[in-house]
Formats: C-alpha cells, sequence, structure tokens
C-alpha cells in the first residue's frame, strides 16, 4: 500500500521474465508449500537487460531457464481469455526466438547474439503472462519445487509437452499457430500441426538432456501436490482445461511413468 523505492531489476537467467512480471514466488520452509504471489507492485519500474550477465551460465541452468521462459510463452499463448493483440504477439515472437536461440545458447554459451535474444524472448514471455497468466504446467511444477527442490525451469520443461497432450483439441489451434511460426510444421491439419509442436519441445528437451519423466515423486505426496495444484490453477489460472483431482492425478503419473 506503500510506495516503493525505483525497483530495477537486472535478470542473470533468460527465464522467470521477473523483470516485467506481476510475479514472484515463495517456498514455505515448514510445510514444503511453493506459491505465487501476484501485485502489480513487482512489476519493475526499469528492466536492464545486459546478456553479459548470463553469458557465464552454465548449459544445464541456459537449458532450464530458457524452458520456464517458453513455458511461460505458451501457457499465456493457449490462455482461452485476458488475451490481448499486444500479449499474443509477445508470446508468439518469444516462442519463435527461444525455438531459434535456445539451443545456440545452450552449445555455447559465449554467442551473445542468442543470450541476447533470449533476454529478449524472456522478458516477451514474461509480459505475455502478466497479461495472460500461466496454468496447469507452472501449478505442478511448483509443487515440485517446495516439496523436492526441482528446478523451476526443469520442472516446467518435464511437464509442458505432458500437460499440452493432456489437453488436445483444446490447444490444437493455438499450438497448430505455433508450430507455423516457428516452422516446425507448415502443413496438415490443426491436430497435426499441434502434434508436431509438441513433438517438437520434446526433442529440444532430449537434445538439451533434459529427462522426459520424474522418478523422484513419491507416491505418498501426491494427494497433497493435487490439493495445491488445483489451488493455484483454480481460479487464477485462465486454463483452456479445468482440470479436477482425476485429471491432475492422471498427469502427475505420467510425469512419473514417463521418467
Ligand atoms: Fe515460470
Amino acid at each position: 500500500m506503500k510506495k516503493l523505492p525505483p525497483f530495477i531489476a537486472v535478470p542473470t537467467t533468460s527465464g522467470t521474465g521477473s523483470e516485467t512480471t506481476i510475479a514472484a514466488v515463495i517456498t514455505d520452509d515448514e510445510t514444503h508449500h511453493k506459491y505465487a504471489v501476484m501485485d502489480l507492485q513487482l512489476v519493475p519500474k526499469y528492466a536492464v537487460l545486459d546478456p553479459e550477465m548470463t553469458r557465464g551460465l552454465p548449459p544445464k541452468i541456459t537449458a532450464a531457464t530458457g524452458m520456464d521462459a517458453l513455458t511461460h510463452a505458451v501457457e499465456a499463448y493457449v490462455c482461452w481469455t485476458y488475451n490481448t493483440k499486444e500479449s499474443l504477439q509477445c508470446a508468439e515472437e518469444a516462442t519463435v526466438a527461444i525455438f531459434k536461440y535456445l539451443e545456440r545458447a545452450y552449445q555455447n554459451g559465449d554467442d551473445m547474439e542468442a543470450r541476447t535474444e533470449m533476454l529478449i524472448a524472456s522478458f516477451k514471455a514474461g509480459f505475455a503472462f502478466t497479461r495472460a497468466g500461466v496454468g496447469n504446467v507452472h501449478a505442478i511444477a511448483h509443487t515440485l519445487g517446495g516439496l523436492y527442490n526441482t528446478p523451476h525451469g526443469l520442472a516446467n520443461a518435464v511437464i509442458l509437452p505432458i500437460v499440452l497432450e493432456d489437453y488436445g483439441e483444446a490447444v490444437y489451434p493455438r499450438l497448430s499457430r505455433l508450430a507455423e511460426l516457428t516452422g516446425v510444421c507448415t502443413s496438415g491439419t490443426q491436430e497435426q500441426k499441434a502434434k508436431a509442436f509438441i513433438k517438437e519441445i520434446r526433442a529440444m528437451n532430449q537434445r538439451m538432456d533434459i529427462p522426459t519423466g520424474f522418478d523422484h515423486i513419491q507416491e505418498k505426496d501426491i494427494p497433497q501436490m493435487i490439493t495445491w495444484a488445483l489451488k493455484e490453477a483454480n481460479p487464477f489460472y485462465p486454463v483452456p482445461v479445468v482440470y479436477d483431482r482425476d485429471r491432475c492425478n492422471k498427469v502427475i503419473h505420467r510425469i512419473i511413468d514417463e521418467a
């Protein structure tokens, strides 16, 4: 409620987009509940995007944080409401840039063109989700971060293709558009293009040594994970498919089964 001192953000990864978003994430040490706090006061007045700040980032963190940015762009893009022309455009441009530059930055950390483009992409993805929200991927990923300290970007990278597949036809129109823009698949039906787009996310993960699932999720924790994920996603995230406990349970078991 009080006026903040000047708030200037300098990102040191190309991922969270925190330099432009309303979001901060907090983990309760006692309950292991990791959750998002959203407030307009958390949007920095200035962002300084300096690629030198990300030059020394190891490949593994470059990959995971980059996939976090991709998850922001895609989850915002498939939002069924809230999007504006501008937020859709930011999500599209971020997705195209991440497909083009993330693996270059992963392979060669000194590729400053790739580092620069990734910083801009992560900013745009953050802008998009501040308008259009994230979704079930983030809601489930946060439970893994809180319970097992699974890095946020890594959790998103693994869960993103699984949730998009689970959404099915609800996201075909939007994902097919992303498939066209990224050049992943430009002909065929919406379903074929959308599936090709998801397949390419899996292929990117594989090329950057990101696993297909997680074997560290414990069965006893799943009911709590579902409670937290549903509480976070509904009603706060404008997701294309609202999950109930059964569907969330099914997705979490796919994350385990695919490990
Ligand atoms: Fe995120």
